[in-house]
C-alpha cells in the first residue's frame, strides 16, 4: 500500500509517502519560520500564501525521492483540520486534485490524530496507549484506544505549552521559536534562583493551565534591572522550564493513574508535538513511565513535530479499515478528536 500525505496546517509545507509496512518512502518539510520570523509569532495569511507557493512542489519532490508515479498510489492523504484554515484549504485541494486526477479515494485526516497515531509508524505499538499532545497549538492527554477512538483526559483551559515557551521567551527577549532557547538558556541557568508558580499542581483531573505562569515571569521579567544580564536570562529560562516540566508531570502521573486503572493491558506513554524535544519534560516523563511500569516512547524529533509522514500514515491506518473521504469534505478550522 502507497499513500501520499500532505500537511499544511500550521507553518510546516509537508509532503511524505508512506507504505503499509511503516516505511517511509520520502518525507520532505519545508518550515516557514524564516518568513514569519520578523513578525514574532506565525501570521495565518502570510502562512496561506507560502502553502500555496510550496505545496505542490513538496508533493513533485516527495513523488520524486519515492521514486513514483501518482498511478502507483493507493490513496491521497491530507490533513483536512483543525489548524489555519487558509493552510488547511490548500492541503486539501491539492489532495483532492490529484486524487481526481489520478483516479484515487483521498482521505482528509484529522492533524491530532497524525501525531496520536506516529508511534505506531515509528514502534509498532499496540492500541491502547497513553499520548501526551505538546506542541504550539495543542496540550492533550489522550488515551489512544484505536483508530478513530480516542478519549480526552485532560487539555488545556488556556494556552498550548509550546505557546507559553514561546512568549516566555519573547518576555526575556529571545526570539521565535522560544522553546529550543529557553531550553539552550536554561542549560546554563540556576532554575532554583526564582521558583515559579507550577500551574494546576495537585489539582484534581489532568487539565493543564500556562498563562498563571507566563503572568508570573511577566511579573518577574519587570521587577529585574533592565537590560537583562545574561545571568538573569538564563535563571529565568531555567525557573519557567523547571515549572512547565514539573506542572506537566504533575498531569500525566495523574492522567496515569487514570490510564492505568482504566486499560491496564496498555504498555506505553508516548509523547509527540514540538514540546516533546525538550530535555527537562523528558526527563519527567521518562521517570514517570519507569515509575508506573510503562515503555516511555518519544519518535525521532522530525516525526514529532508537523511532519506529512505522519498524515500519510494515519491515512494508511484509515484507508485500510475503510474510512475514505468524498471530494465534498469541508476543511475544519476546528475539529476535536
Ligand atoms: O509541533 P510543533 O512543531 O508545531 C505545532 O505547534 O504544531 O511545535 C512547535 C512548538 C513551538 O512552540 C516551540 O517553541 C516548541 O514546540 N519547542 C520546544 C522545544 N522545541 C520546540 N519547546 C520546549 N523545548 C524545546 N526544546
Ligand atoms: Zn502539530
Amino acid at each position: 500500500m502507497l499513500i501520499l500525505g500532505i500537511e499544511t496546517s500550521c507553518d510546516e509545507t509537508a509532503a511524505a509517502i508512506v507504505d503499509g509496512d511503516r516505511h517511509i518512502l520520502a518525507d520532505v518539510v519545508l518550515s516557514q519560520i524564516d518568513v514569519h520570523r520578523p513578525y514574532g509569532g506565525i501570521v495565518p495569511e502570510v502562512a496561506a500564501r507560502a502553502h500555496l507557493e510550496n505545496a505542490d512542489l513538496m508533493v513533485a519532490e516527495a513523488m520524486k525521492q519515492a521514486g513514483i508515479s501518482f498511478a502507483q498510489l493507493d490513496a491521497v492523504a491530507a490533513t483536512g483540520g483543525p489548524g489555519l484554515i487558509g493552510g488547511v484549504m490548500v492541503g486539501v485541494m491539492t489532495a483532492k486534485a490529484i486524487a481526481l486526477a489520478a483516479q484515487k479515494p483521498f482521505l482528509a485526516v484529522n492533524h491530532l490524530e497524525g501525531h496520536a497515531l506516529t508511534a505506531r509508524l515509528t514502534d509498532d505499538i499496540a492500541f491502547p496507549y497513553l499520548l501526551l499532545l505538546a506542541s504550539g497549538g495543542h496540550c492533550q492527554l489522550l488515551a489512544v484506544l484505536g483508530v478513530g477512538d480516542y478519549r480526552r483526559l485532560g487539555t488545556t483551559i488556556d494556552d498550548a505549552v509550546g505557546e507559553a515557551f514561546d512568549k516566555a521567551a519573547k518576555m526575556i527577549g529571545l526570539g521565535y521559536p522560544g522553546g529550543p532557547q529557553i531550553q539552550a538558556w536554561a542549560a546554563k541557568g540556576d532554575a532554583a534562583r526564582f521558583i515559579l508558580p507550577r500551574p494546576m499542581k495537585g489539582k484534581p483531573g489532568c487539565d493543564f493551565s500556562f498563562s498563571g505562569l507566563k503572568n508570573a515571569v511577566r511579573l518577574l521579567v519587570e521587577s529585574l534591572p533592565k537590560p537583562l544580564s545574561d545571568q538573569d536570562i538564563a535563571d529565568v529560562a531555567a525557573g519557567f522550564q523547571a515549572a512547565v516540566a514539573q506542572s506537566m508531570a504533575d498531569r500525566t502521573r495523574r492522567a496515569i493513574e487514570l490510564f492505568t486503572r482504566q486499560w491496564p493491558q496498555g504498555k506505553h506513554l508516548v509523547v509527540a508535538g514540538g514540546v516533546a524535544a525538550n530535555s527537562a519534560l523528558r526527563a519527567e516523563l521518562t521517570n514517570l513511565a519507569a515509575k508506573a511500569g510503562l515503555t516511555f516512547i518519544a519518535p525521532p524529533l522530525k516525526l514529532c513535530t508537523d511532519n506529512a509522514a505522519m498524515i500519510a500514515w494515519a491515512g494508511v491506518e484509515r484507508f485500510r479499515l475503510g474510512l475514505v473521504d468524498g471530494l465534498d469534505f469541508a476543511p475544519r478550522p476546528r475539529w476535536p478528536l
